[in-house]
């Protein structure tokens, strides 16, 4: 601990922030985007190929049938593909595949907060095209946009997969979306991936699944808070529930304490009570129905260009284009 100007430092000292933030509020509360540590990211990836989590199918469904009609929207014009938290990038790669195929001039430029995701990202696209320009951008998604409008004059079609809004509630999706519109030029695009309201039955399924991949990933965050905070959270002494509001569309799940039970955080030297039953909240992922996504759409400062769907309209990937 020599520099306070390392960002492994800065980083641990928001997380451990608001784990205690979290933890001592009422109701208790944990942030989701911190699921996200190396062993949460090959859970993360598990989740994904889950038969279950219908989003992954869906969306390349989606992709695979309808890249001609998103790449008819450049007017074949140069652009830059830009994708926001491009993770492996593996649904993108339908779309590259087939724009490379046509012969489209355009970089791709992934912005995401790990190096390490880029990297990898980087050198297996360069393993497949050896020719595709690829410019990782590495820092958080509004200074990055910001410094790729500095290098680049060309169009932008900027992609935001994978139902990453439904992480955020609508009130705060709103507010990004406003944000990120003012980071764009009039008819630049983005395209969001949303996920649907529909059979409950199917939602709930998605975050419950029965190799019990989900559970694993939200106790992950009860596993990093022991290992970095120095915490003795008992794992097995928490259940995880999911839950689906047919009516607002929020799909939340919860670490229900099984048990009355004290947590001690030696970093943060502080003990956690939970009485039986009390639950964590751990993560949202809201469901859409059109007229909320044309209502962000709106409230942002975009107008919707084009709908598209998978077969079952579980999902909707939607152009907007900056009004
Ligand atoms: C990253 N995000 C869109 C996922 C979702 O569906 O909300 C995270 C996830 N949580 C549980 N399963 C998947």
């Amino acid at each position: 601990m020599t520099s306070t100007l390392s960002p492994e430092i800065a980083i641990n000292q928001a997380f451990a922030d608001d784990v205690r933030r979290g933890l001592t509020s009422d109701p208790k509360y944990l942030l989701s985007r911190y699921f996200y540590d190396a062993a949460g990211d090959k859970l993360f990836q598990k989740i994904m190929n889950l038969p279950e989590y219908y989003l992954t199918w869906c969306e390349f469904e989606i992709f695979q049938k309808h890249w001609q009609n998103i790449l008819r929207q450049l007017d074949g014009q140069p652009f830059d593909l830009v994708e926001l938290g491009a993770g492996d990038g593996l649904k993108t790669r339908v779309l590259i595949r087939q724009f490379l195929a046509e012969k489209a001039d355009f970089r791709y430029l992934p912005i995401d907060i790990s190096r390490t995701v880029l990297q990898h990202l980087r050198e297996t696209l360069y393993e497949l095209w050896p020719d595709l320009p690829v410019t990782p951008v590495e820092g958080e998604y509004f200074s990055a946009l910001q410094e790729i409008d500095r290098l680049s004059d060309r169009r932008k079609l900027v992609l935001f997969l994978g139902s990453n809004i439904g992480n955020m509630s609508q009130e705060r999706a709103a507010d990004f979306l406003r944000q990120l519109r003012q980071k764009l030029h009039p008819d630049d695009l983005l395209l969001v991936g949303f996920d649907l309201k529909k059979d409950p039955a199917v939602v709930l399924a998605a975050y419950n699944d029965s190799q019990g991949v989900t559970r694993d990933f939200n106790l992950n965050l009860l596993r990093r808070i022991n290992r970095e905070l120095g915490a003795d959270f008992d794992l097995g002494a928490f259940r995880h529930w999911p839950t689906y509001n047919p009516l607002s569309g929020d799909t939340k799940s919860y670490l229900v304490s099984e048990q009355a039970q004290t947590v001690h955080i030696e970093a943060l030297a502080l003990e956690i009570p939970f009485r039986k039953w009390e639950a964590i909240d751990m993560e949202l992922s809201k469901k859409y129905d059109p007229p909320e996504i044309e209502w962000l759409a709106e409230h942002a400062g975009f107008e919707v260009e084009q709908w598209f769907f998978d077969e079952k309209k579980y999902f909707a990937d939607v152009l907007f284009r900056a009004a």
